[in-house]
């Protein structure tokens, strides 16, 4: 009940972001759906042009009256809200949680801002504290993107499981997830991850946000919120 209380108090603070007439980008996940059910008490789909970052996404924006545009239909977004999985202090993260990365990124990176709303829960001093760096991998590609992951970089990829289907996930697009668990030697700036990781042959994305930051972090704990300003570089 708090915890939904938290991503309450953040998701209300990033509408008042939000103004008639825009592009909406919509991310994924638990708060991004909190946030989508607080924007549809505000707006209608007259208001607003939504894309949203995946199905499910997409289907939660269709049960609250809007109607989400693919993205090549849509100039520019003005505005991207998404969740996250971990929060450093310099406003790199960590996200995919739910598969939707790649997707994710596309809209952040390509949105004129993005924010991201997270409860306190989420605010960690390193990446990759308590959540792996997912991957999403072209499936014949996996055991060769996963043995190259390792020996270049150290540490250990696990293949994402089903949790309702035997094997693997399926992601949005048809691949699968690779979770990273990175060793800490050699320390590797989150900037360096994010490009190492993409240029293996056979990784679509990865989940370190690290090249484009949020703008805003907006933080929802049970009684206040705090919204951090993330200076771009
Ligand atoms: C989805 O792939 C993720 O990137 C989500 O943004 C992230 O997992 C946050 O989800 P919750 O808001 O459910 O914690």
């Amino acid at each position: 009940m708090s915890t939904r209380l938290k991503k309450l108090n953040a998701a209300r603070e990033a509408l008042k972001l939000v103004k008639p007439g825009m592009t909406l980008g919509v991310g994924s996940g638990s708060t991004v759906k909190v946030f989508i059910d607080e924007l549809a008490r505000k707006f209608t789909h007259r208001d607003l042009k939504v894309v949203a970052a995946s199905l499910d996404s997409e289907i939660h924006l269709l049960l609250r009256g809007f109607n989400p545009l693919p993205l090549y239909s849509v100039d520019e977004i003005d505005l991207a809200i998404d969740g996250a999985d971990e929060v450093d202090p310099a406003g790199n993260l960590i996200k995919g949680g739910g598969a939707a990365l790649t997707r994710e990124k596309i809209i952040d990176y390509y949105s004129r801002e993005y924010v991201i709303i997270v409860d306190d829960s989420k605010l960690v001093e390193k990446l990759c504290t308590s959540h792996p760096i997912p991957v999403e991998v072209i499936p014949i590609a996996w055991r060769q993107v996963k043995k190259r992951i390792e020996k270049k970089l150290g540490g250990k990829i696990v293949l994402r499981e089903a949790v309702k289907k035997n094997g693997p996930i399926i992601t949005d697009n048809g691949n699968i997830i690779l979770d990273y668990y990175p060793s800490d030697t050699p320390p590797l700036k989150p900037t360096e991850l994010e490009t190492l990781l993409n240029n293996v042959p056979g990784v679509i994305e990865n989940g370190v946000f690290a090249i484009k930051k949020p703008s805003k972090i907006i933080v929802g704990y049970a009684e206040r919120v705090e919204v951090k300003s993330i200076p771009s570089l």
